[in-house]
């Protein structure tokens, strides 16, 4: 990995040696060690992994173009609609603390009282080291969202997709999903012996097409979509996913990551928002990590599958459980979703007048719900990546995403709304994107001039 000073820049060497190896088609040389000579011809180098080159590749592009590192950058504040970085406050469009709780006075008395009374851990799996009350009472109210019979929490998102379809999906089945879905669910579908295969983002009628060649082929089929998509803002059709899968005799996972405490009057996700009966989604997923300001995941819906999950996921018997203060910051958050239902429609006001202020600019939001995600689509990735800069220098937070994080020419930054930005944030930043954009169309800067000044 390379190293870098404090502000994301790399060294005079670092730049030189990275821009030599990009020229070469090598990486830089690793420092050399005094070792015994190898008896074979292997590449035992870090640097020479594939993934570390195109890495390379883009930071010495930002560094040529005079851009800090916008990756793993230091915040000096805590997550939110504002942010310290740098010592500056940002208008921060980069948190997923989607309803303004993260921080909330209540959430945080209540997590020091649980780490005073209950410690930072629970010290193993569930299954070994037993369960405590802030568990089930989390699992009662999130089972209650959804009118499921039951929840299980894990200690992570990411896990919880991947260790609840591997264990789910066996050789004989089929997993379907979204081709925008969200890396945690192909590592899940990649992980279960299963067959794979993608439909187009929201092509309902593909996925018809898709099961009609293929159902008969397999024993179970799992459909995984998401309540609302974190690149694209937009959502499926949950009506009709119902009725296929019902039709297909197919399981239907909802990735509610992004819908929950955003979509519906009162924050329940997309089943709200649709008027679709939840109980006739087989599995509900979420994560604790976003409106509900904690940390990781949860899976709800009928007993017999949570009693599965319980002894067969293997991130919920090979994985400690959640340390209660995590689970009491997730219940109380939860709690003020449903006590206070003027942030959603806060939240859901925000969004929409992000929406309509960026399209009015000229700006391509794709196909935006206009709830808590807006992508401004820039398509060239240098781009975006400038402009996302040019924002970060005049206080707006707001992320780049390249490809592969979504396909080729649709660079983007992505705009995550709060409960808890005001009007005025909205209007500035806005603003800002379009005069900035403006601008780099005008100075031409583009992929295709990068690559001239390489050569
Ligand atoms: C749709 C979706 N599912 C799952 C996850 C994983 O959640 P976590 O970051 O809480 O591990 C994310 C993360 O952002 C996500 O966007």
């Amino acid at each position: 990995m390379t190293s870098e000073d404090d502000r994301g820049r790399l060294s005079g060497d670092q730049r030189a040696a990275m821009l030599a190896a990009m020229r070469r088609g090598s990486p830089p040389a690793a420092r050399p060690r005094e070792t015994a000579p190898p008896r074979g011809n292997w590449d035992t180098s870090f640097v020479s992994l594939p993934g570390y080159r195109s890495m390379t590749t883009h930071l010495v592009a930002g560094e040529m173009l005079g851009i800090a590192n916008p990756f793993h950058r230091l915040h000096e504040s805590r997550s939110g609609a504002h942010a310290t970085i740098d010592g500056r406050d940002c208008l921060n469009f980069a948190s997923y603390d989607y309803l303004g709780l993260n921080g909330h006075p209540q959430v945080t008395e209540a997590v020091a009282a649980a780490a005073a009374e209950w410690g930072t851990s629970v010290s193993a799996s569930r299954l070994t080291a037993g369960e405590r009350p802030a568990h089930r009472a989390l699992e009662h109210e999130i089972a209650a969202l959804y009118d499921a019979d039951a929840a299980l929490v894990f200690v992570s998102g990411h896990a919880t997709n991947v260790s609840a379809i591997a264990a789910l999906i066996g050789p004989k089945d089929l997993i379907v999903h979204d081709a925008l879905a969200h890396n945690s669910i192909v590592v899940g579908a990649e992980t279960s012996r299963g067959q794979r295969r993608l439909y187009p983002h929201n092509d309902l009628d593909a996925l018809e097409r898709l099961l009609e060649a293929n159902r008969h082929k397999f024993e179970r089929c799992l459909i995984v979509t998401e309540g609302l998509f974190s690149m694209d803002g937009d959502g499926p059709d949950l009506a009709r996913l119902v009725e296929i899968k019902e039709r297909w005799g197919a399981w239907l996972m909802v990735d509610e990551a992004h819908a929950l405490g955003v979509l519906g009057a009162t924050g329940r996700g997309i089943a709200e928002h649709a008027g679709v009966d939840p109980r006739r989604v087989d599995i509900w997923m979420g994560t604790l990590s976003k409106t509900l300001v904690g940390c990781g995941g949860y899976i709800a819906g009928a007993t017999a599958l949570i009693d599965y999950l319980k002894f067969h996921a293997p991130g919920m018997v090979y994985s400690v459980g959640m340390p209660v203060p995590l689970a009491v910051a997730s219940l109380t958050a939860l709690r003020l979703m449903r006590a206070e239902p003027e942030r959603v429609a806060r939240l859901q006001a925000v969004a929409r007048r992000f929406l309509e202020r960026a399209r009015a600019a000229g700006l391509d939001v794709g196909e935006s719900w206009g709830h808590a995600v807006v992508p401004v689509v820039v398509g060239d990735s240098i781009r975006t990546v400038v402009l996302a800069d040019r924002l970060f220098a005049r206080g707006v937070n707001a992320f780049p995403i390249i490809p592969p994080g979504v396909p080729e020419r649709s660079a983007r930054l992505r705009f995550f709304l709060s409960a808890a930005h005001t009007d005025d944030d909205v209007d500035r930043a806005v603003a800002m994107v379009a005069e900035e954009l403006g601008r780099l169309v005008e100075e031409g800067v583009s992929v295709t001039a990068l690559s001239a000044m390489l050569k």
